[in-house]
């Protein structure tokens, strides 16, 4: 996610903005900028791969008072110094953190009326808009290129014409604004500003905001005043940085709400059932000729690799398997130019993930990567790549980068189905407009969060514990127990519930909690019968279970509900009340939940 800052007032803005950018550094970047107006009015701009250091390295001394400033964490156009922020058309400079949806048809008209554009970005669009429509007045400007763009913004605009001011706008992602003495901030977040002032206003969508050395002015997009309350920050940098959460690891599953909808974001075509992938990299013809999907990943990737499989079974008629990286390398894999190889990582970097698509590509056939981290190693090794778009993820435990996995694969489930012809329109505008309903969803299980803590605490002090599902239901099963192991130390199983008499049943007494998977669907009354198996053996029984279940709530000892959707979506929404239940375990057991012994986020050894 990327970070934007900007600085107008008495102080050094280089050294301001230098510094606020690296209050921003938890957000995750990959490259970083600064754009400056000098005293003898001249815009000084400079951009750089890497670490905010390296951007240090080449900025020269220059006196000035007024400038922006961004750490980029890619999403279109490789990490590389041509794509970092500032981007710039004329005396405008702006910086961007959100994304542009529809910036390839506006690139193409402004590339016909000539525009000339130096970076692959989504960004450069909008500088040359605000040029474009640039006669005077920099607001008029701003507001009606903001007009012509759809998707989600958070921005600070800069331009030599106007030195005594900045513009920022927003729609979709933070930004606030610092107010200090004789100057003022704009920023993605508190912490970036914290070091200078208390005193911060929260700017919502659809505002655009002046900011200029003694005055801050909020508008809406029609241009009329709006008044704002200003908020007294007291959290301590640290906690700042957690955005007032008290580990990333819950910030992350908060941040669910947007990071699904940012999966989502310009990939969903309800009106004609279609989903839209540009760098799927596979056409129509190649899509219908799949024989057969390999998935390769680790540990929560493979559980969301395990999702797919039904999906693409289930929706598309697509025999599929799915094998863990670490043995699929060293396998004698039957691949044909017929199988489409998927590897998912929210990193890029797993090494035996890495390892099992060179392995695929001796067999030449298609490698599809599926990635959180944009330019990363599997996304030069793999024949294309979809990002997930979930945000840098700092916790060492996987939540919003697995289920934005989970979302691009129910899209390209669908569209697999569509162009195979196993799924009419209506299905797919159905599924989708469901699809676009789970970020309210999963606003509703997080203002329930207290009963999952309650839940939580009863159950934390055991040392074993259990999770069934069945079918679309087992992955989620499978991820509850990884979750709740990594973090909190509980020995946990995940298991198909109808295993459960094969063998784990003998494990089963009153002091193992299980947790049953149990949203309404064509398997809820066999999961019935697996809740009174173990009811009958003492267990104390868990279960997610669909908010207007009645019937449930007689044979288990809690419930924790979910919102209504469809049968086939339920999985994305299980999965965040499993992530908040072994969350809040960790919490009760003073466990390190951020970085768990043993485990790191990016798994680059065999
Ligand atoms: C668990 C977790 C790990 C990773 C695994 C693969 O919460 O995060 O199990 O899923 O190490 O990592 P990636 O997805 O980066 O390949």
């Amino acid at each position: 996610m990327c970070g934007i800052v900007g600085y107008i007032g008495n102080g050094e803005a280089s050294q301001i903005i230098i510094n606020s950018l690296k209050k921003l550094e938890y957000r995750g970047y990959d490259s970083a900028g600064i754009a400056l107006i000098d005293d003898n009015g001249n815009t000084a701009l400079y951009k750089e791969e890497g670490e905010i250091s390296n951007l240090e390295l080449i900025l020269p001394a220059i006196t000035s008072h007024i400038g922006i400033g961004h750490t980029r964490w890619a999403t279109h156009g490789k990490p590389i110094t041509k794509n970092a922020h500032p981007h710039s058309s004329g005396n405008i400079s702006l910086v961007h953190n959100g994304i542009i949806e529809n910036y390839m048809e506006l690139k193409e008209e402004l590339v016909l009326e000539g525009y000339e554009f130096s970076s692959d970005t989504d960004t450069e669009v909008l500088a040359h808009l605000v040029k474009k429509y640039y006669t005077g007045d920099l607001h008029t400007a701003l507001r009606t290129a903001l007009g012509y763009v759809h998707g989600s913004y958070a921005l600070a605009v800069l331009s030599k014409d106007h030195p005594d001011e900045l513009i920022a706008a927003r729609k979709d992602s933070p930004l606030i604004i610092g107010m200090g003495d004789h100057e003022n901030f704009i920023a993605s977040d508190i912490p970036a500003v914290l070091e200078y002032t208390k005193r911060v206003i929260y700017i919502d969508n659809f505002e655009l905001v002046s900011v200029k050395q003694d005055s801050i002015q909020v508008f809406d997009l029609e241009g009329n005043h709006k008044k704002k309350e200003e908020h007294i920050i007291e959290w301590d940098p640290e906690a700042a940085e957690k955005a007032g959460y008290s580990h990333f690891m819950l910030k992350e599953i908060h941040e669910q709400t947007n990071s699904i909808h940012e999966t989502m974001l310009g990939r969903l075509h309800e009106l004609e059932g279609d989903v839209i992938f540009d760098e799927l990299g596979l056409s129509r013809a190649q899509i219908s000729q799949i024989q057969r999907i390999e998935i390769i990943a680790c540990g929560t990737s493979y559980n969301a690799g395990l999702l797919g499989k039904y999906l693409f079974e289930k929706l598309a008629g697509i025999h599929t398997d799915v094998d863990s990286a670490s043995e699929f390398r060293y396998s004698s894999p039957v691949i044909t130019p017929g199988t489409l190889v998927m590897a998912i990582t929210q990193s890029g970097e797993t090494a035996d993930t890495l390892a099992a698509v060179h392995e695929a590509t001796y067999y030449e056939c298609k490698t599809l990567a599926i990635t959180n981290v944009v330019g990363s190693t599997i996304s030069r090794d793999a024949s294309s790549t979809i990002y997930t778009r979930a945000g840098p993820e700092i916790g060492v435990a996987a939540s919003k980068s697995f289920t934005s996995q989970v979302v691009v694969l129910y899209l390209l489930a669908i569209l697999f189905a569509r162009v195979r012809y196993t799924m009419d329109a209506d299905k797919a505008q159905q599924l989708q407009s469901e699809l676009r309903k789970i970020p309210g969803h999963v606003r509703q299980i997080l203002e329930n969060e207290r009963s999952i803590q309650k839940c939580a605490l009863k159950f934390a002090k055991t040392n074993d514990y259990f999770f069934i599902g069945r079918n679309i239901n087992y992955p989620i099963a499978l991820e509850g127990a990884l979750k709740l192991k990594e973090i909190s130390y509980i020995h946990a199983e995940g298991y198909a519930a109808g295993e459960l008499k094969h063998g784990p049943l003998a494990l089963i007494t009153k002091d193992v909690p299980v947790v049953a998977i149990a949203p309404q669907g064509h398997t809820y009354d066999k999961i019935l019968s697996n809740i009174k198996e173990v009811k009958a053996r003492d267990a104390s029984v868990i279960a997610i279970a669909d908010m207007d279940d009645t019937e449930i709530k007689k044979y288990v000892d809690a419930v924790l509900p979910i919102p209504k959707t469809d049968e086939i979506l339920s999985p994305i929404l299980s999965s965040v009340v499993v992530q908040l239940l072994a969350y809040y375990t960790a919490l009760e057991l003073n466990c390190s939940i951020d970085k768990p012994r043993n485990l790191a986020k990016s798994v680059t050894v065999e």
